[in-house]
């Protein structure tokens, strides 16, 4: 019942000089309040199933749905609508905008959301005390170190409260260290009503997730369920 996301009979393909068959017939629910990790070796399609989950890039074939609705991949308008007011989305890297500070890269998305300036600039406000980075508020991406660079990241992916956080290697680049302090803040963001979902080629923060799973030859494999 609380399935959020399905994916049904889905399938990438790229079709250029030779077919890359990416996924293959993906058939899984993520269900709200879980964690799951993804996994798989480089060129498995773990990006390519995340922008997909996201409504950035688009299946071949199969359906996507989101809260029981079939996602149409020609509503651009209306997918940027759902992207923006249910995603809350981290990459590996330049997350933020070079020429913004933290307090304005995080307060610009919920700006861009709807939100007024000062609504905006007071929950970003609170978001960064949150984060323990008020005192990095004024300060531009170049002069952020890499971690909190992807912990601002993870304050621009909540001001909108997102329901689904999607992170592809959000601490490819960090150092263990910086890398725990990350998963630290984002599995604090687990709730009952949020999907989180993240790639990554580490296997200790793989194994944090409620759910792992794992791609390898276009299949999506469970490879544990903990409660
Ligand atoms: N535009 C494209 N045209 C053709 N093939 C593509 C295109 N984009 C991606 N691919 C191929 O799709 C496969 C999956 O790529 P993807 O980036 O999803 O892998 P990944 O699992 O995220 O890898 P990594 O761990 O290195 O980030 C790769 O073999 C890649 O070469
Ligand atoms: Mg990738």
């Amino acid at each position: 019942m609380n399935s959020y996301i399905e994916l049904k009979n889905l399938s990438k393909k790229y079709n250029n000089q030779k077919i890359v068959n990416v996924l293959s017939n993906l058939n899984y629910k993520f269900k709200k309040g879980k964690t799951y990790s993804l996994v798989g070796p480089s060129g498995s399609g773990k990006s390519t199933l995340l922008n997909i989950l996201s409504l950035i890039d688009r299946p071949s074939s199969g359906y996507l749905l989101i809260d029981n609705q079939k996602i149409n991949f020609d509503e651009n308008m209306s997918n940027d609508k759902l992207r923006s007011n249910n995603f809350g989305i981290i990459y590996q890297e330049k997350n933020l905008l070079n020429d913004f500070t933290a307090l304005e890269n995080i307060s610009l998305a919920g700006i861009a959301n709807g939100k007024t300036q000062s609504e905006s600039l007071n929950l970003s406000k609170k978001i960064l005390k949150k984060l323990k980075l008020y005192n990095r508020s004024n300060h531009l991406p170049s002069e952020l170190s890499g971690g909190e660079n992807q912990r601002i990241a993870i304050g621009r992916s909540l001001i909108n409260s997102p329901k689904i956080i999607i992170a592809d290697e959000p601490s490819g680049n960090l150092d263990h260290k910086n890398a725990k302090k990350f998963f630290k803040l984002l599995f604090n963001l687990k709730s009952k009503n949020r999907i989180i979902i993240y790639a990554t080629h580490n296997r200790y923060f793989a194994n944090l997730a409620d759910c792992r799973l794992q791609l390898i030859n276009g299949k999506l494999k469970s490879i544990n369920a903990r409660k």
